[in-house]
Order: structure tokens, then C-alpha cells, then sequence
């Protein structure tokens, strides 16, 4: 999900049922005054909320409710298709429990559903609802895996709320949501003219033609990371091991087996790289050989395998590194900081993501992590627990401030 810049932009701003549709008028005062684009999809139910004309009127263009056109309109138009083709970012504001819960499972009832759905670029859903609903665990569940997804959430505010309550549910505030979405479209070219090489997932290593040796890795930070990059505006290559992920339009995948292939694909784009991430668990050790078609447990009652270390990547591109940022993953389950630092040191990184592989949301396979990051000056920054795109948000962002002091002469 990333965001064009090359000229002033074109929001989609989506409004569902709930009270905190008045403040609509005013976000979409203050985007037009900002220079934006304004186009805007109304759900049936917001429509009872505020008057599609006054929308019409703010935005200068005409409102967006049916799916379907009407028969005085223009029959050929796919009307979801094309405004996720004009948009450059949709905000979801307010963003009802009922809209985001369908956006989790897919469903596709209406125009504003129907758009996201066709819609590659950034979504910013802002909800607001009653206390209650906001805490309720299906609602938190939904708004949970879209996150994981890489949708941005504006966190709802604590204040007293139309239905009379006080408590948290009420609608970030327009002014709050502008700044947002400008801080969104100034990250989106924060790593511009940067090239970042990142692995990803387990590698794995050949017993025979139908066993191997890997690890529970499965690519999720390392994609998360590629594709937050490149939502900043850097050029991604992605060096995955096996993984259930998909290929993210716009970033160079390549899919490789082994830990030998890896540091060829590595080392072929190595010295051209601003950055590499080394996100992926490659395989410490492989079989010292490979049996030639399948080992038959009929011929044998033991089996004993020699195994061989495999080159450690990480560590010759600390020995290779002229200019290049090195960034290191490193899950360890004892002594986090102290295995960490010593990683960094003996590895010549700049810095190192230590993750808590000992918890059960944290580490291989899950969409969270509970990490540490720790620099060249070993200042350790303790995270909580975040989702995979956070921590990759977080690590961006600390890449953006290291340019910026390297381009002011002040980075160690
Ligand atoms: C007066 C009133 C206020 C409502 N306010 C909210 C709200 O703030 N947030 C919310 O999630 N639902 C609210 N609802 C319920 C939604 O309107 C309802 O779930 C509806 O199905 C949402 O449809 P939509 O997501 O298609 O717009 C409200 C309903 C009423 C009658």
C-alpha cells in the first residue's frame, strides 16, 4: 500500500453511519484547503446522518452512494473500479464497527466495501462508535487483523460522546486526521532514492529429493518490511525463502531454496544496496550431503546425518559493508540484550532487532512482535508488543532519522 506524491493528491473520503458524520464538513473544508482532490463515497446509512448535498458542495464534486448506476447514468462506468482507480488514498471517516468489520472478512456489498476492495494504494480508517462497541472483542479482533493487514487505524479519542457516555469512541478530530494524512504523504518519499535489499522467511536446506532441514520462519517481517519500504518510496528487493506470501506489486521478488542460494542473490546486489535488512532465518547448518533420490526407512532402523555450517551472510556482509546500512534480525529466546550486542559487534551491524522468540506472540509465524532495537552506540530501544507492519514502520523510521543525520555528518 503506498502513496503517489507526484502531484497533489486524490482522496476518496468514504463516510459510514454514525454521529461523527458532521465532522465530515469540516475535514473535507480543511482537504480542500490543503489542495487535495476530494471525492467522496457515502454508505446508505451515513446518507442519514448528513445531507449528501452539503458533501456535494465541499468536496465540488458530485457524492458516490449506489453500486450500481441508474439508468439516467452512465450504464458502462464500474463505478467501484474506477474511483479506486482515481484515488491515491482513501480515508474512512467516520469509519463505523459495521464497515470495518465487513472490510475484515472480504465483504463487498456496497460502494465503499466494493472500492477498498479494488483498491492497492493507502487506506486511514479513523472509527468512531460507543464505548462498549469500541471495546467489544469481535470488533477489537476485526480492527486487529486489518491492521496486521497494513490498513492505518486513527486511533479513536477518550472524550464524551454523542450517545451521552464519556469514555473512548469519539472521532479523531479533523485537524488531527489532516495532519495524519500529511505526515503519511511526507513518510511516502522519507527513503526516496534509496535501495534496500531485504531477506526474508527460512531457508531450507536438502536431506534428499523430499526432506529438508528449516526453521518456523515464514516471511512475515521481512514482507512487512519491504512493503513499508517501498510505501516510503525506496526501491525493494526482496529475497524470500519458501513462503506462503505473495509477490507486493512493486518490489522485485526473488524466491530461493537454500541458504547457498540466498548469499549468491545477496552478494550479486550487495554493493549497489543503501540498506540491507537481513530479516530471514537462514538455516545455521545443512546436510554435509545430499542423498541422491529418496532415503527408503526400509533399508535403515537409524539414520545419522552430518551436518555442515552454512556461511553466515549476515557476517560477510559485515566484512564486505562500504557505505551500506546493515541491519540484522537476530531471535533469540535467553539473555536478549547481551546475545544481541554481541551479534552487532562481532557482525559489524548498524543495528539489530533482537525478537523474543520465547513468547507465544512474538518471534516465527505470528502477525506481532515484542522487540528491542539496539544501534552502534548499543542504546537499546525496548518496543512493545506491535504488529509486524508497526515494528517495520518503527525500523523505517529509524532509517529515515540515520540519512538524516548522515547527511548532516553526525552518524557514528
Ligand atoms: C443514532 C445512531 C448513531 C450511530 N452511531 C454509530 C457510531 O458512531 N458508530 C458505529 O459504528 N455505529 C453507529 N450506529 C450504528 C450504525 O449506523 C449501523 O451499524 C449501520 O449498520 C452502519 O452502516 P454502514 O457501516 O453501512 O454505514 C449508529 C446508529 C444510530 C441509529
Amino acid at each position: 500500500m503506498g502513496v503517489k506524491t507526484d502531484r497533489k493528491m486524490n482522496i476518496l473520503l468514504g463516510i459510514t453511519g454514525g454521529i461523527a458524520a458532521y465532522k465530515c464538513a469540516e475535514l473535507v473544508r480543511l482537504m480542500k484547503k490543503e489542495g487535495f482532490q476530494v471525492k467522496v463515497v457515502m454508505t446508505r446509512n451515513a446518507t442519514r446522518f448528513i445531507t449528501p448535498l452539503t458533501m456535494a458542495v465541499l468536496s465540488e464534486n458530485r457524492v458516490y452512494i449506489n453500486l450500481f448506476s441508474t439508468e439516467e447514468e452512465e450504464q458502462q462506468e464500474i463505478r467501484h473500479i474506477s474511483l479506486a482507480q482515481w484515488a491515491d488514498m482513501v480515508v474512512i471517516a467516520p469509519a463505523s464497527a459495521n464497515t470495518i468489520s465487513k472490510l475484515a472478512h472480504g465483504v463487498a456489498d456496497d460502494l465503499l466495501t466494493s472500492t477498498i476492495l479494488a483498491f492497492e494504494g493507502e487506506v486511514i480508517i479513523v472509527p468512531a462508535m460507543n464505548k462498549v462497541m469500541v471495546n467489544n472483542s469481535v470488533y477489537k479482533d476485526n480492527a486487529l487483523y486489518l491492521l496486521q493487514k497494513g490498513y492505518n487505524f486513527i486511533k479513536s479519542e477518550r472524550g464524551s460522546l454523542a450517545c451521552g457516555d464519556f469514555g473512548e469512541g469519539r472521532m479523531a478530530e479533523p485537524a488531527y486526521i489532516l495532519k495524519f494524512i500529511n505526515n503519511r504523504i511526507t513518510q511516502a518519499s522519507s527513503l526516496s532514492n534509496k535501495k534496500i535489499l531485504i531477506t526474508a522467511s527460512a531457508t531450507r536446506e536438502p536431506i534428499d529429493r523430499v526432506r529438508f532441514i528449516s526453521n518456523y520462519s515464514t516471511g512475515k517481517m521481512g514482507f512487512a518490511l519491504a512493503e513499508t519500504a517501498k510505501r516510503r518510496g525506496a526501491e525493494v528487493i526482496l529475497i524470500t525463502g519458501p513462503t506462503f506470501l505473495a509477490d507486493i506489486a512493486g518490489i522485485e521478488t526473488i524466491r530461493v531454496n537454500t541458504a547457498a542460494e540466498m548469499r549468491e542473490e545477496v552478494f550479486s546486489r550487495f554493493k549497489k544496496a543503501d540498506v540491507f535488512i537481513s530479516a530471514a532465518a537462514v538455516s545455521d547448518f545443512r546436510p554435509a550431503e545430499q542423498f541422491d533420490g529418496k532415503i527408503k526407512k526400509e533399508e535403515r532402523e537409524t539414520l545419522t546425518l552430518e551436518l555442515k555450517k552454512n556461511a553466515d551472510i549476515l557476517k560477510e556482509a559485515g566484512e564486505e559493508k562500504v557505505n551500506q546500512v546493515l541491519v540484522g534480525f537476530a531471535a533469540e529466546a535467553s539473555q536478549l540484550k547481551e546475545n544481541g550486542l554481541s551479534k552487532l559487534r562481532s557482525k559489524n551491524l548498524d543495528f539489530i532487532v533482537v525478537n523474543d522468540i520465547t513468547r507465544e506472540d512474538s518471534g516465527f509465524g505470528v502477525d506481532t512482535n515484542k522487540v528491542s532495537i539496539i544501534n552502534r552506540k548499543e542504546e537499546i530501544v525496548d518496543l512493545p508488543l506491535m504488529t509486524k507492519y508497526e515494528v517495520a514502520e518503527y525500523l523505517c523510521g529509524i532509517l529515515v532519522s540515520y540519512f538524516e543525520q548522515q547527511s548532516k555528518g553526525l552518524t557514528v
